[in-house]
């Protein structure tokens, strides 16, 4: 575990990038530092790895003042990874990537064997080993970044803002991949970012930090989207957490009704039968196929060309009730439909029955803080 313990960093000119910060970061967890610019993330971060040295306070690693290590070892057992990846422009991918481990004194093709199993890991194609780091799409370049990071195995992982120099959608790939990465190594990741969707998405503990390098609050996401503790860190959630907290509950839990699905080939009877204001026709295979007004279903005729769109469906228990919401929401009938792991209709849920999971959630919620509180 890394302990921050009442660290201020006074840079010579006297600007207190860091005020008093003390922070517990767990072992085998994704911990973010997030805050407005200029607050103090980078500096924190680097005070982590000793590119920085703190003015005053401690900070222990595995219960050891990291100041009294050799800075090399100390490092050795610090992966970094910035901004625009920061790789050496003259180098290979491969060499790039094996560089820590030749310093470490390893033979050059252990080291590059080293560097095509993590080009493997972080979804690199192989192809790209001999290319120069130019020739490669920024989202790629940041891939090196991160395998070159996790080279020599080291427990711990420091990232920059490492993925803010990409385009939202390579940047969620990014994300995805860090926590799978995460989760197959278990490496302890103390994470900068000043977006705090990225912050919520891949935190599991979140520290905002507010200009002057004050710690506004520290708690998991749900907690943070739960329970601003000031206008600061509410201003800076932004407008719709209630919501975005929906992420956080599962949809495992939602009733679902099977009455208004039917085949395409249903008999009148069928059809006639549900008082449900619309049917959810499926296919064959009891794949969604689109919503009929009963109106339209008279005479036992489905006219597949006059479905409305089913809209996107949810997976209960995969998906949270934040997705099933949103299905919900842009059904034109205001029914989700849910469907298996093999897109398989499995029922309908209206917006009333996803408002009472909501409602029942956050009273669970309530009861649990007040339990653990
Ligand atoms: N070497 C330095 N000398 C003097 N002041 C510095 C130095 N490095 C950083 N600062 C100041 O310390 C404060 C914190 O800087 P830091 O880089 O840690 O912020 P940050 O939260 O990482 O910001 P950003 O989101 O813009 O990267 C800022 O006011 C900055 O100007
Ligand atoms: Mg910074």
């Amino acid at each position: 575990m890394i302990r921050i313990e009442s660290v201020t960093k006074r840079y010579p000119d006297g600007t207190v990038a860091v005020d008093r910060l003390s922070l517990e970061i767990p072992d085998r967890s994704i911990t973010v530092l997030v805050g407005p610019s200029g607050c103090g993330k980078t500096t924190t971060l680097r005070m982590i790895n000793r590119m920085v040295e703190p003015s005053e306070g401690t900070i222990l690693l595995d219960g050891q003042d990291i100041q009294r290590q050799p800075v090399t070892t100390l490092r050795r057992s610090m992966g970094y990874v910035i901004q625009n990846a920061g790789l050496f422009q003259h180098r290979t991918i491969v060499d790039n990537i094996a560089t820590v481990p030749r310093m470490l004194g390893w033979g050059r093709q252990k080291a590059r064997a080293r560097a095509a199993e993590l080009m493997e890991r972080v979804g690199l194609d192989a192809a790209l080993a001999k290319r120069y780091p130019y020739q490669l799409s920024g989202g790629q370049q940041q891939r090196v970044g991160v395998a070159r990071a996790l080279a020599a195995d080291p427990p711990v992982l420091l990232m920059d803002e490492p993925f803010s120099a990409v385009d939202p959608v390579v940047r969620k790939g990014l994300q995805d991949e860090l926590l799978r990465i995460q989760d197959e190594l278990g490496k302890t990741i103390v994470f900068v970012t000043h977006d705090i969707d990225e912050a919520i998405k891949l935190g599991t503990m979140v520290a905002v930090l507010r200009t002057g390098g004050h710690l506004a609050q520290y708690a998991p996401p749900a907690e943070l989207l739960a329970g601003p503790a000031d206008a600061f860190v509410e201003d800076f959630l932004g407008g719709d957490r209630g919501i975005r907290r929906l992420s956080f509950f599962p949809s495992g839990a939602l009733e679902l009704t099977a009455g208004p699905v039917i085949p395409l080939d249903a008999t009148a009877e069928q059809i006639a039968a549900p008082d449900a204001p619309f049917l959810l026709v499926t296919d064959a295979d009891g794949r969604p196929l689109g919503w009929s007004e009963p109106g339209d279903l008279a005479a036992g005729d489905i006219r597949p060309d006059r479905l409305l769109s089913h809209g996107r469906p949810f997976v209960p228990g995969t998906d949270s009730l934040r997705v099933a919401l949103d299905c919900a929401v842009l059904s034109p009938t205001g029914w989700a439909v849910a469907v298996d792991t093999d897109g398989k209709v499995t029922g309908v849920v209206s917006q009333q029955t996803i408002g009472e999971a909501i409602r029942s959630a956050h009273a669970a919620g309530r009861a649990h803080d007040e339990v653990a509180g």
